[in-house]
């Protein structure tokens, strides 16, 4: 672990690690931005606020059917506004994007794929996992979605780390890595502690109960009298597991005691993920919608009316006029079209709407530059067998490894079937721009050569059939999410304003980027201040 030594490295540190919000709140505390004020909780637009004021409600032209725009057309449906969604995609989404058998994408490098899944098997492209505290659970629950349990973390899954030490090429259990990780820690500190390192800051009764928690939290021996070196020692524990289980009569088990050499662990790096799951983000439990991450944006989609979504609708102008908007878009079968509102909420990815013309603001049209589109990639390998479950005991959960794949991914959905669906890499940055440049088969191929030296042959000789996403390659998206190099110079806040009759909405404008906790908040965000703007009017 790096420890911040300057006051940016620190507000770094926490920006990246602490998710939504804790930057900017923390920069409040120092004295460099507004300190956050609570948001009032939301109040949805209601048909009473103007029935009982005697006003009528608009006409709202909403651009793009993702998370976004599907839940403003929602909030504001509720309350009697004439709503209509332009999407140029044909499904709802957006990003929240499920792939079946069926599924047919041409990427922007003129790739085209069609899925050829089982039915049953899926891949979320997108989005694949909910915290609890998310406000996208409630809309889950608000929309009768059933949600099922998402395995963010699996003491079974593995650590596998390339060109790290003595350990390198070694699929190592999670159970094994915290138990040693954890262990050695334990003994180390609790040396520190008897030995007196800590005197400045520990009594002698807390130095007490923090040698007592140590030996719970690491599995780590006691004290011997008068040999420091043989004290508080970590010599393994069956939390690392079994080589043989235990069983019946006299089968003890055999357990896997002996612990990596502490050198070995440091080196090789398996620590370093363990932390992720501490994130507020992405602890556990976490949950996933029954059947796909989709049947949230296909709920949306009936809530607001199937009739009020235009689909193949590409918007090529956006004008606010003397009394309206004048959104201008090509529509199914290609002719140009026109669609008059008393409103416009836009919800395009900050770097394609930057491309689209008409009479938006200079500032607006900056700040849409200003955000930083970035890469990721997944791919879904479908296997005749569910391998990981019948030889490796993996239900659901992730394996983390410092190969170019990041990340494999066991379902959390179908245990049992004969068929399954292992996320064979989700990826970022240069990793995901290396298997871009692929085309779908090269993919695949690069996949499966480095998943084979975690799993073994089978992951090769069991595929069946795969599809993959490059996100910054897929048109209408151009990115997986985008980042802000900085929130407090003026860009960012212009998008939170509406430009004339134009307002903006997506997880870009919030502080949960990367989440459609981020979608949802925003629109939310944004159909409250245009109702008051109506309501004041
Ligand atoms: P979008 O979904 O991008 O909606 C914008 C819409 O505008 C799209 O439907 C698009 O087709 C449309 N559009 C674009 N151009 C035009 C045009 N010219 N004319 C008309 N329409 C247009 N979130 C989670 O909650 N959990 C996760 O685990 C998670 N993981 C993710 C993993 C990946 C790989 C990615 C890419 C995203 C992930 N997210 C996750 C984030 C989540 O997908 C987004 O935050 C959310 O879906 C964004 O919704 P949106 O409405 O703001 O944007
Ligand atoms: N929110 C995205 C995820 O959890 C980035 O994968």
């Amino acid at each position: 672990m790096t420890i911040p030594t300057t006051r940016r490295q620190f507000l770094q540190a926490v920006g990246v690690s602490g998710g939504a919000g804790v930057l900017y709140g923390t920069m409040g505390a120092l004295g460099l931005a507004p300190a956050a004020q609570a948001a009032p909780p939301f109040r949805a637009p209601n048909r009473s606020d103007f029935t009982l004021t005697g006003r009528s409600a608009k006409s709202v032209v909403v651009l793009g059917a993702g998370i976004a725009g599907l839940a403003t057309a929602y909030e504001l449906g509720k309350a009697g506004y004439q709503v209509r969604i332009l999407e140029a995609r044909t499904r709802p989404g957006g990003r929240n994007w499920t792939v079946r058998g069926g599924t047919s994408e041409t990427d922007l490098d003129g790739h085209t794929q069609h899925a050829r899944f089982a039915k049953g098997q899926y891949l979320n492209a997108g989005p694949a996992r909910i915290a609890q505290h998310m406000v996208t659970l409630d809309y889950c629950r608000e929309l009768g979605v059933p949600i099922e349990i998402f395995g963010n973390q699996n003491a079974d899954s593995y650590y596998f780390n390339e060109n790290a030490g003595p350990l390198s090429d070694t699929p190592i259990r999670h159970r094994e890595a915290k138990a040693d990780v954890y262990g050695y820690v334990s003994e180390l500190l609790a040396k520190a502690t008897d030995q007196g390192a800590l005197d400045g800051y520990l009594t002698g009764e807390d130095k007490e109960r923090l040698l007592e928690f140590l030996r719970g939290f690491g599995a780590i021996g006691g004290r011997v009298a008068g040999n420091p070196a043989a004290s508080w020692r970590y010599s393994g524990t069956n939390r690392r597991g079994y080589q043989v289980e235990p069983g019946a009569g006299f089968e003890a088990g055999t357990p896997k005691l002996t612990p990596y050499p502490l050198a070995d662990v440091l080196e090789s790096g398996v620590g370093r993920y363990i932390s992720f799951e501490f994130g507020y983000d992405q602890a556990m439990l976490m949950f996933q919608p029954v059947g796909g991450m989709d049947r949230i944006a296909y709920a949306l989609e009936a809530a607001v009316g199937r009739r009020f979504v235009t689909y193949g609708a590409q918007v090529e102008s956006i004008d606010n006029t003397a009394s309206g908007v004048s959104v201008v878009y090509t529509g199914p079968g290609g002719r140009p079209r026109t669609a008059t509102a008393d409103f416009c909420v836009c919800t395009i990815p900050p770097q394609v709407l930057a491309r689209i013309p008409g009479n938006l603001s200079p500032a607006v049209r900056t700040a849409l530059g200003y955000a930083v589109p970035n890469d990721t990639g997944k791919i879904g390998l479908q296997y005749r067998r569910r391998w990981w479950e019948q030889d490796e005991n993996i239900y659901s959960g992730i394996t983390n490894t410092n190969l170019d794949l990041a990340t494999i991914w066991y379902p959390s959905y179908g245990y049992h079937d004969a068929k399954g669906l292992v996320v064979g890499y989700y990826n970022f940055g240069a990793n995901a721009r290396a298997y871009a440049a692929l085309p779908p088969a090269a993919r695949e191929a690069r996949a499966l050569a480095q998943g084979v030296r975690i799993h073994g042959e089978k992951y090769r000789t069991e595929l069946e059939t795969s599809f993959s996403v490059a996100w910054e390659r897929t048109r209408y998206s151009e990115g997986g999410w985008v980042s802000w190099p900085s929130r407090s110079n003026g860009h960012y806040g212009r998008l939170l304003e509406p430009d004339g009759r134009v307002y903006f909405a997506g997880d870009h404008l919030s502080h949960y980027i990367a989440w459609q906790a981020g979608a949802f908040e925003s629109a939310r965000k944004v159909v409250t201040d245009l109702h008051t703007r109506v309501m004041a009017s």
